[in-house]
């Protein structure tokens, strides 16, 4: 069975052009090489409440991530954006449905996933390279590769000459790259970031997801990004996909196809195309 790409809406298209498109419902591809690394198959969630009575929160979802891609995933606050990522790199159990990893169920949580999540996390006992090292300490390196390899990505971030600084002596963006380089110091295949960068300000914002274009694009990582800002979604991502209110589905999914080499962030949202995808967008979210 093949797994087809999704169609893309094109917003150029909006109001006369075909219906929107479906999200990806085929099963995965069996063999690891050809499969996406990720895959979401009908996957829904139902917790119990307080009063023991089942509130589904998730109704059904389905969507894959291809090997280099960015997808960014958008939803009204509290539909359950980050428990489809809990669930996607086998932190919580779906209620149904299946996750594919290289076309294979999920058992446990992924090896080469790297997971971060909106608040920084590091450690405030440990220096900016003491925090990157311990994403290191279960790769197996040698002390000497751990340090050089920590090393060079706080270079690559910005960040050279910080590596003994403390969380608490780093502005809030700094310590975001601190996190960014923890996530990828034991080289994730796939990185799950739940809206990692929403407390930063405006340029800050934007210099770490050019950072993160860089670090995915420039490495054939793959991307799955969960936030709140439809501006970033569409700038940096592949496709973007909607979610609607609770119980949570998916609404709409767009190829963002946008002019230049996708690693500006600035001049990506400069085209007329960005604001097209952008209206588009905020008009399915759907916002009460
Ligand atoms: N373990 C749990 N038990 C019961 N309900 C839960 C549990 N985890 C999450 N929920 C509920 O599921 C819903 C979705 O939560 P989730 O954190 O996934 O939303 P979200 O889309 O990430 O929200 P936000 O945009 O605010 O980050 C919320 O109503 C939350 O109360
Ligand atoms: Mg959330």
């Amino acid at each position: 069975m093949t797994n087809p790409a999704p169609a893309a809406a094109n917003p150029a298209e909006a109001g006369s052009g075909p219906p929107l498109a479906k999200p990806d419902t085929s099963p995965p591809l069996a063999n690891p090489d050809i499969g996406p690394p990720l895959a979401a198959w009908d996957i829904g969630k139902t917790f119990g409440a307080e009063d023991g009575r089942p509130v589904e929160i998730i109704r059904s979802i389905s969507f894959s991530l291809a090997r280099g891609e960015i997808v960014s995933i958008v939803g009204p606050s509290g539909c359950g954006k980050t428990t489809l990522l809990n669930m996607v790199c086998g932190l919580l159990a779906p209620t149904r449905g299946s996750v594919f990893w290289h076309g294979r169920e999920l058992a446990g949580v992924p090896a080469r996933a790297g997971y971060m999540l909106q608040k920084d996390l590091l450690f405030p006992w440990r220096t900016a390279l003491q925090n990157i090292l311990l994403g290191l300490q279960v790769k197996g390196l040698g002390r000497a590769a751990r340090q050089a390899r920590a090393e060079a990505l706080l270079d690559r971030l910005g960040l050279a000459g910080f590596a003994q600084y403390y969380p608490s002596a780093l502005s809030g963006g700094m310590r975001q790259r601190v996190a960014l380089a923890r996530t990828l110091a034991p080289d994730p295949e796939v990185l799950l970031l739940d809206e990692p960068f929403s407390a930063l300000d405006f340029q800050t914002k934007l210099l770490i997801e050019q950072d993160t274009a860089r670090l995915v694009r420039g490495e054939g990582r793959s991307l799955l990004l969960i936030t709140h800002d439809v501006e970033e979604a569409v700038s940096l991502s592949d496709r973007v996909i909607v979610l609607s209110h609770r119980p949570c589905t998916v609404v709409a999914e767009h190829r963002i196809d946008l002019p230049g080499d996708r690693l500006d962030m600035i001049a990506a949202r400069e085209s007329p195309e960005f604001a097209q995808y952008v209206r588009r967008i905020w008009t399915e979210l759907d916002i009460r």
